[in-house]
């Protein structure tokens, strides 16, 4: 059987270490943390997101300041709003919930941010960063890709020198956590919705993190034997279960390693964000 690697376990470490911290900034009379969450309409699978982030914000301490906006709202309000945040001393991290509306420019609504309250690692100050050197601690990592390198370390699965397959180009998980793994040495093939010959590729991985949100995509037949598969995936199927992107019951006889849905990446996203609200960088 394969080894699972068990986010929730490790995220609940790493959310307790957090929590000491910033008990003993308290203690110091230091600032608390804050970060607010600005979600635009009532997408249900953003408040569930949304929902996991105040708990857990109110697990380690930090002051969460939901801010819900009617799915109508203009750009240049919500660019208001953004710009007032970045101004307010005691507001330390900002995070926009995606998707918005087809009306609000994502790409400009992201820019807005102070790249030094980016809680998601979203500006291109940030990626840029990640691009010329992933290692360095000088920028803010997406909270997704940081918390898979993360889980990966703590079950000392290396990957110097593994040929790691990312299946999804997203901005948010595929482009940056092929970065990580470029610049932990692994030799990195990005897959994508156009790409031929996908299992011939995905059958060569050591490592495959797969990104795409198509339920259960990945199957035995498409893996090699030993592969470690990370699943960034949260489908819900039509009998309301939640599944991945990787078919775990098809799979788990041939990987060495596999992350769960849920349980898995889900959780280490939350700690990746939880890290980017109280470090600074
Ligand atoms: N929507 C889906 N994933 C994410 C994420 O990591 N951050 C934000 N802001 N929105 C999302």
């Amino acid at each position: 059987m394969p080894k699972i690697l068990d986010g929730k376990k490790l995220s609940k470490i790493i959310l307790e270490k957090y929590k000491k911290i910033l008990d003993k900034r308290i203690e110091d009379k230091k600032q608390i943390p804050s970060l607010a969450v600005i979600q635009v309409g009532i997408d249900p699978a953003s408040s569930v997101y949304i929902r996991h982030k105040e708990k857990a914000c109110a697990r380690v301490g930090i002051r969460f300041l939901g801010h819900r906006l009617a799915e109508d709202i203009s750009e240049e309000e919500l660019i208001k709003l953004i710009e007032d945040l970045n101004q307010l001393p005691d507001v330390s991290s900002i995070l926009v919930q995606l998707p918005l509306p087809d009306h609000i420019n994502t790409k400009k609504i992201l820019e807005i941010i102070d790249p030094r309250k980016d809680a998601d690692g979203f500006h291109r100050v940030n990626m840029g960063q990640l691009l010329i050197d992933a290692e360095s601690r000088d920028y803010i990592p997406p909270c997704t890709p940081a918390g898979i390198m993360e889980l990966l370390d703590y079950y000392e699965i290396s990957i110097s020198g593994k040929h790691c397959v990312v299946l999804g180009r997203s901005n948010i998980v595929g482009k940056p956590i092929a970065m990580m793994m470029l610049a932990r040495n692994a030799t990195v093939t990005i897959c994508h919705s156009r790409t031929k010959n996908l299992a011939e590729i995905t059958r060569q991985a050591d490592i495959i993190v797969a990104a795409i949100g198509r339920p259960n995509f990945l199957i035995a037949d498409m893996i090699r034997e030993g592969v470690v598969l990370v699943d960034v995936g949260i489908n819900r199927l039509d009998n309301g279960k939640l599944c991945g992107d990787i078919d775990f019951l098809d799979c788990e006889q041939k990987a060495s390693a596999i992350t769960p849905v849920p349980g898995g990446v889900g959780p280490m996203t939350i700690a990746g964000l939880i890290r980017n609200v109280i470090t600074d960088y």
